[in-house]
């Protein structure tokens, strides 16, 4: 199948909430990523927004990841799924507001994974959506497993599935860093930035990149990034951008020159 023009566009729960605390949304952010979203005007374009302290506390305080072991885990996973609707609800107010066609399409009402990998995908609404002109916009959740009963999804490995599913021809990726470090950048002053990364170069950095600090049940940066290597392996390139700078986002949408990390396939 050819490339599309399709984007995959996410944006990190590090950038849009404070991830040391829990349900605290960075408002201001939000309003100027959806301002961003609305200036760049960006065809076939799909967000993906993270969980950061409105997903991960309430998964990890009921081991959701898991999977199903104890009753007593439903309400947490019912509550982990409302949390994720409520931050999903402040960015689509923000989008709508900003005159952005955004529909919300839940992924725990048309994905199951099995251990913790997406099995089914019920797509046809939201590939009419973008069809119809809509922006649609999904996030890591909790979805039922054909295995572990329940789990949580990430929204980079749904990420890297729309990607390969829309034959997009490229992800971005916005976090609250500059790019990818070969050290955490959070911890070490001298970690230096890698603008171009091959595949070859980023399985190789892959072990070295640091397991997340802050609360984070899929696994931080390095999560983040394993997840991306099945649509980087079909050729799609993923830019990873500081989206906590304003117009970062902006600029990678639109395609100008930005500060922050590509990764390519070779
Ligand atoms: C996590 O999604 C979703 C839940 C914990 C429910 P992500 O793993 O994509 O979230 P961030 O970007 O790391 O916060």
């Amino acid at each position: 199948m050819n490339k599309t023009d399709a984007t995959i566009l996410k944006i990190g729960g590090s950038v849009i909430t404070d991830k040391n605390g829990e349900l605290t949304a960075q408002t201001q952010v939000i309003d100027r990523l959806a301002n961003e979203v609305e200036k760049a005007d960006t065809r076939n374009l799909i967000i993906v927004h993270g969980g950061g302290s409105f997903g991960h506390p309430a998964a990890q305080r009921n081991a959701i990841k898991e999977g199903l072991r104890d009753p007593k885990q439903l309400v947490g996973f019912a509550e982990t799924h409302h949390f994720m609707t409520v931050l999903n609800g402040l960015m689509m107010d923000s989008l709508i507001m900003h005159n952005v066609p955004a529909v919300s399409v839940t992924p725990s009402s048309c994905i199951t994974t099995e251990n913790g990998r997406i099995k089914s995908f019920e797509d046809t609404p939201l590939k009419m959506l973008l069809e119809t002109g809509f922006l649609p916009v999904l996030y890591g959740d909790a979805v039922i497993d054909t295995k572990l009963g329940f789990t949580i999804l990430s929204g980079d490995q749904l990420v890297s599935t729309l990607a390969t599913k829309f034959n997009a021809d490229r992800i971005i990726i916005g976090v609250d860093v500059d790019g990818l470090y070969d050290a955490d950048p959070k911890a070490e002053k001298t970690a230096k930035l890698f603008t171009h990364l091959t595949i070859d170069e980023l399985k190789k950095l892959k072990s070295k990149l640091g397991k997340p600090t802050v609360c984070d049940v899929t696994g931080g940066m390095f999560g983040k990034i394993e997840e991306l290597l099945p649509a980087l392996e079909r050729g799609i390139t993923a830019t990873i951008v500081n989206a906590t700078k304003p117009n970062h986002i902006y600029r990678a949408l639109k395609r100008d020159s930005i500060e922050g990390t590509t990764i390519e396939k070779r």
